[in-house]
């Protein structure tokens, strides 16, 4: 799908479809009483006859494409006086399903008058390409061709005020960036465990580093780990066939000395709990816990192709954790990266374990800030369910701007307390720490655990078990939390 901003009136349009608002009472906006002036009254004729109100989220399509003038959709905005950046994202959903379910292969929107109050031009540029970007997206790789209904619309225009042009241009090249960063990250998510594995996760971000010359890769295979010492990754992915990896994307956009923003991410590509075995219902979903890595190198895409002026390293810890002969005990002690024993009391706890030794490995980038992603709690999902990550961290102006990012994406993070306190629950009697905390507060007490190992720069967690991945009828990635990410690093690169 192809964005454009343009400045011309939309009743110069030639798209398939013309989308202009209505405001609740049957009033139409200024475009549309604009294309209604040159549709010789259509529009206010249809609404007088009572066909739509005008009601946030409603849609109403007129087919006046005969003798090639386009078709005109009305969406309602509700209330001229209630319309805030809420109804705005309604209206952007409403527009985004309706356009890419029709026929047309262009459409032309106007922009001015669905801007909320409340927020800018750019704002609602994001969030309608972001709405049209996830409507549009297919993973279709493994299904017959029959069985996949195509999206048709190619061409969006999106029609602006003159002085709004400036700012709808760069917030429409950022939020393609963005969609970009999270279908590649979705696509990711949703590859079969089968095919996508450590060695081919690496291989991915290999393949983005060739694609991207300012990307530079680094991949260490198992024999690299066991010459580091990383014993806490070699440990999960003891169980499988497939080897472990760890991978650095480094982006330098910035001065060659500035510090870097490390991302890290957990990059389970199977979890079957190794031998403290899941249960067997719905495990196909622990795919899916390869997404915090997905999501570092949706962003490291989003972020080469935006150019941004920062220094961003993009980490991916990974194993696969099976059940086997040699897979590690419940009981087992390793000795991590950082010198630090662990006694594995749950290996189903495997996902702090690719992350110790990650974020001290990461210590050589000497970074200015590490942000680790990870699915890692099924008791995050019981505290805050599937719309917001948690957040915690030891750094309360890092932890606040991802809060601040994930508000303006709509890619909201909630913060948990993390606090001395609940470290006592990591005691072992045999090693420096358990790898599990017991059942209070399990997303917290996985939260303290990384702390150990992120003492020396600014860090912050994400947990993203509730957000990655949606289940039942509409099972698959996300995408979440690259628009979160990529609103912080923005934010970043603006502050400079
Ligand atoms: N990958 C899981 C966390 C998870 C569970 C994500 C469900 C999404 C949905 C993680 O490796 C795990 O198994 N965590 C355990 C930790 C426990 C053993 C302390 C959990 O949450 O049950
Ligand atoms: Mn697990
Ligand atoms: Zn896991």
């Amino acid at each position: 799908m192809k964005f454009s901003v343009t400045a011309a009136p939309i009743t110069q349009s030639k798209a398939a479809l013309r989308v202009v608002g209505i405001v609740r009472k049957r009033k139409l906006t200024e475009a549309a009483e604009a294309l209604d002036a040159v549709l010789g009254g259509v529009l206010s004729g249809t609404l007088k006859a009572g066909e739509s109100d005008g009601d946030a989220g409603s849609a109403l399509l007129i087919p006046t494409n005969v003798k090639a003038v386009p078709g005109t959709v009305l969406i309602g905005l509700g209330p001229r006086k209630e319309y805030n950046a809420k109804s705005a994202r309604k209206a952007c959903g409403t527009i985004a399903r309706l356009l890419t379910e029709r026929p047309g292969a262009s459409a032309a929107l106007a922009i001015a008058e669905l801007v909320p109050p409340d927020q800018d031009p750019g704002w609602l540029v994001h969030t309608l390409v972001a709405a049209l970007g996830d409507a549009a997206y297919r993973f279709s790789t493994y299904k017959g061709k029959e069985d996949v209904k195509p999206v048709r619309l190619q061409k969006v225009d999106l029609h602006v005020n003159e002085d709004q042009l400036e700012d709808a241009r760069q917030a429409c090249l950022q939020a393609e960036a963005i969609v970009a960063g999270s279908n590649h990250a979705r696509d990711l998510g949703n590859t079969p465990p089968n095919d996508l594995y450590p060695e081919a996760l690496a291989e991915s971000a290999v393949n983005l580093a060739k694609h991207y010359r300012k990307l530079k890769v680094t991949v260490l295979d198992e024999k690299d780990l066991e010459e580091l010492g990383a014993n806490a990754i070699l440990a999960v992915g003891r169980g499988s066939e497939r080897p472990p990896r760890l991978v650095a994307l480094e982006y330098r956009g910035a001065n060659k000395d500035e510090a870097p923003i490390v991302l890290v991410g957990k990059g389970i590509t199977f979890d079957t709990g190794g031998i403290s075995l899941k249960p067997g219902e719905a495990m196909d979903e622990m795919k899916y816990d390869m997404c915090g890595a997905a999501s570092v190198l949706g962003v490291m895409k989003a972020v080469a192709e935006l150019k941004l002026p920062l220094n961003v390293v993009g980490v991916v810890t990974s194993a696969e954790n099976m059940p086997d002969g040699r897979a590690a005990r419940p009981g087992d002690i390793v000795k991590t990266l950082s010198g630090q024993t662990v006694e594995i009391l749950n290996t189903d706890a495997e996902g702090r374990l690719v992350l110790c030794d990650a974020l001290t490995w990461v210590e050589r980038f000497k970074p200015k800030a590490v942000i680790d992603i990870a699915t890692l709690t099924g008791a995050c999902i019981i505290a805050l369910g599937h719309q917001t990550s948690a957040v915690l961290g030891n750094n309360a102006d890092l932890i606040d701007a991802l809060k601040k990012a994930g508000t303006a994406s709509h890619d909201r993070a909630w913060e948990l307390p993390l606090w001395e306190e609940y470290q006592e629950q990591l005691k072992s009697n045999f090693a420096d720490m358990a790898n599990i905390g017991g059942r209070p507060a399990g997303a917290i007490t996985a939260a303290c655990f990384l702390a150990r190992y992120a003492e020396n720069y600014p860090w912050a967690h994400l947990d993203i078990a509730g957000v990655a991945w949606k289940s039942g009828k509409e099972k698959g990635a996300t995408g979440r939390p690259v628009p979160l990410l990529m609103h912080y690093l923005l934010d970043q690169a603006a502050a400079k």
